[in-house]
């Protein structure tokens, strides 16, 4: 038999150690093999019934509107591939608003349960980003879509909901080896070395927070009161625990990114680009405080119940000098885990 014919017959007795760790990886061409290799393993909290759901879906659940009104002359349907032409009808005022009554919790927010394998079936839920710097320094973003952010129960009020939830870990190599992580958290987040954090495998294990979808390098709570600095326990927490395992990488977008002229290319033919342009909003703008739905704690501003949607991968600054974002306070790559 030749070695093809012998690793066939093989895999044929063997599928779990051949075929299924390859078949399910449909990574195109071109994806540099270790961007696969050392890619998060997400565990969704067993509690959260907002999963990670198709960046394509949000489009048909959702219409663009800037300040509440139908923004005219927009490509009907709106697709992946003429997102961006948003980008001349309002831009950054653009909202995707929901055509359904969020308060009412229409199926579509609770987006696609991974299955045993890890795959969110029939929702690409994730966009890989890799950022060649050259000299060896590749940067790679696994982009983490949900239809909708549940903001949390403060004092018995429902704070910082929102439709649409884009969050992230980032993870910097040198010559093809992990060297450092970042794990997206609210307006911010934190970094470990490589070493530090746990793996499965050799796969950085990430926690998602339950409705807020932060990410977190170990379980428990997390609290996020005061920006940067990170307690086990406060007002303001999030809660991570080892519920449902998602493999990201098992239904996911592919891009190269290129820092000098800004531009996404995808790694194959059939994977919509053009989004990664829309520099506006994928979900609703907060809903003003007469809105019977909207709620606040004595109307002050920031604890409104309904929030404004995110913006999308582009704005995460895709070029970064070190793992953290670069928002003025030092990178601190951590070497012990912590909330
Ligand atoms: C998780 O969030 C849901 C609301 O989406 C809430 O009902 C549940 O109590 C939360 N779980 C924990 C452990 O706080
Ligand atoms: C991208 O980041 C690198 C630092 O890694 C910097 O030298 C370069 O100037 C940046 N490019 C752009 C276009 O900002």
């Amino acid at each position: 038999m030749s070695t093809t014919r012998t690793l066939l017959a093989l895999a044929a007795l063997a599928p779990a150690v051949f075929s299924a760790p390859l078949a399910s990886r449909q990574a195109p061409s071109g994806v540099p093999a270790y961007v696969l290799t050392y890619a998060p393993i997400v565990y969704l909290d067993s509690s959260d019934p907002y999963f990670p759901s198709d960046i394509g879906a949000q489009l048909s659940h959702t219409q663009p509107e800037v300040n509440f009104a139908t923004v005219s002359g927009a490509p009907n349907p709106l697709t992946l591939n003429n997102l961006n032409t948003l980008n001349n009808l309002g831009g950054t005022n653009v909202y995707l608003t929901s055509k359904d009554d969020i308060s009412k919790n229409p199926s579509w927010l609770n987006g696609v349960k991974p299955d045993a394998s890890g795959k969110t079936n029939g929702a690409v839920s994730c966009a890989i980003i890799v950022n060649d710097h050259g000299s060896g320094l590749v940067d790679a973003f696994y982009m983490y879509f949900y239809a909708f952010n549940y903001g949390g129960d403060y004092f018995s009020f429902i704070i910082g909901d929102h439709v649409g939830d884009w969050e992230h870990n980032m993870i910097r190599f040198q010559n093809g080896m992990p060297q450092a992580i970042w794990y997206s958290q609210h307006a911010n987040g934190e970094a470990f070395t490589y070493a530090t954090v746990q793996k499965s495998g050799v796969r950085p294990i990430v926690f998602s927070a339950n409705g807020s979808h932060a990410n977190y390098a170990i379980t428990g709570t997390h609290d996020h009161t005061i920006p940067n600095v990170n307690l086990p326990e406060g007002p303001v927490e999030d809660h991570t625990d080892k519920g449902s395992m998602w493999d990201p990488t098992l239904s996911a977008y592919y891009y190269s990114y290129n820092a000098g002229s800004n531009t996404f290319a995808a790694y194959d033919s059939s994977t919509p680009v053009n989004w990664l342009y829309f520099n506006g909003h994928w979900g609703d703008q907060q809903y003003p405080n007469s809105d019977p739905r909207q709620t606040t704690i004595f109307g002050i501003s920031g604890t409104q119940k309904y929030q404004g949607g995110p913006t999308g991968p582009e704005d995460k600054q895709l070029n970064r000098t070190n793992v953290c974002p670069d928002n003025g306070d030092t990178c601190i790559v951590r070497t012990i885990l912590g909330p």
